[in-house]
């Protein structure tokens, strides 16, 4: 674990445990040689466990850099940024990779699935990191596999899936080391209006189960599945707002027409 000095742990000791995601004055740089690009410019937000978070904003407007922090992939360049309490923005490497191991599920736009391997083994993959037995590992996999209805799909290869289905995999994957966060970056982005829906479905349903979710789109109708939603403008926050009149994604399939091919 971390080795936190006293007045970090006393930071940490203090945070409310209700609020799983805490940024605090965010601001990151990207330093290119001459130039220097200000992609956040104070951010400033809290998300509770259980929330379910849609954030939007033009392109270039910092939504990915922030959902990089967010996920420990990357470190504010200045501000603070705890998660579970814990104060993330000075811990090494290795510190960070253990907690986003343990705390965090990734989905992205391309899914990311390992094309030689059946989408078994690819829900399997991130146990291989954790402390699990090979038994254990594919257990959860075929669990993980079932939550998003694919336990019928096991020993396909993702080129004999659908893009749906594809990112139901990359979903399960997401779950397979049971985390308490899952993070999505356009997760919709390269999929038709109904299968859009049906995968925001699914993330309704992790979050009734109550799995903290947030994700980025930059489609005003998928936002409205969440529960919030975030417009990020030029690095801020530019508005923070809850959903009224949310709609299930069951009650917006049935508006939806069937596709015939
Ligand atoms: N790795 C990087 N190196 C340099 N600049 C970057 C990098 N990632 C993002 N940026 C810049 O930071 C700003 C925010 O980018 P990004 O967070 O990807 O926005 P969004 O996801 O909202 O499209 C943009 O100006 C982008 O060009
Ligand atoms: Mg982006």
């Amino acid at each position: 674990m971390a080795t936190m000095s006293r007045s970090e742990i006393d930071v940490a000791i203090r945070q409310p445990m209700d609020a799983t995601i805490r940024a605090l004055d965010v601001h990151k740089y990207y330093d290119l040689g001459e130039t220097r690009v200000h992609a956040l410019r104070g951010i400033t937000i809290d998300i509770s466990s259980g929330e379910f978070v849609a954030i939007m904003g033009a392109s270039g407007s910092g939504k990915s850099t922030f959902m990089n922090i967010l996920g420990c992939l990357d470190k504010p360049s200045s501000g603070r940024y705890f998660l579970d309490g814990i104060d993330v923005s000075n811990l090494t490497k290795d510190e960070l990779a253990a907690i986003r191991n343990r705390n965090i599920g990734f989905v992205f736009q391309g899914f990311n699935l390992l094309s030689r391997t059946t989408a078994l083994e690819n829900v399997e993959l991130p146990t291989l990191y954790a402390q699990v037995s090979k038994e254990e590992g594919e257990d959860r996999a075929r669990e993980a596999l079932d939550l998003v209805g694919l336990q019928d799909r096991s020993t396909h290869f993702p080129s004999q899936l659908s893009g749906g289905q594809q990112q139901r995999v990359a979903i399960a994957r997401a779950l397979v080391n049971k985390p308490s966060i899952l993070l999505a970056d356009e997760p919709t982005g390269n999929l038709d209006s109904r299968t859009s829906v049906e995968i925001m479905g699914i993330l309704g349903r992790l979050n009734d189960a109550g799995l903290t979710v947030v994700l980025v789109t930059h489609e005003h109708d998928i936002s409205q599945f969440a529960k919030r939603t975030i417009q990020f403008r030029d690095g801020r926050v530019r508005r923070d707002e809850l959903v009224v009149n949310r709609q299930t994604a069951t009650e917006v399939l049935e508006s939806l027409p069937v596709e015939e091919d």
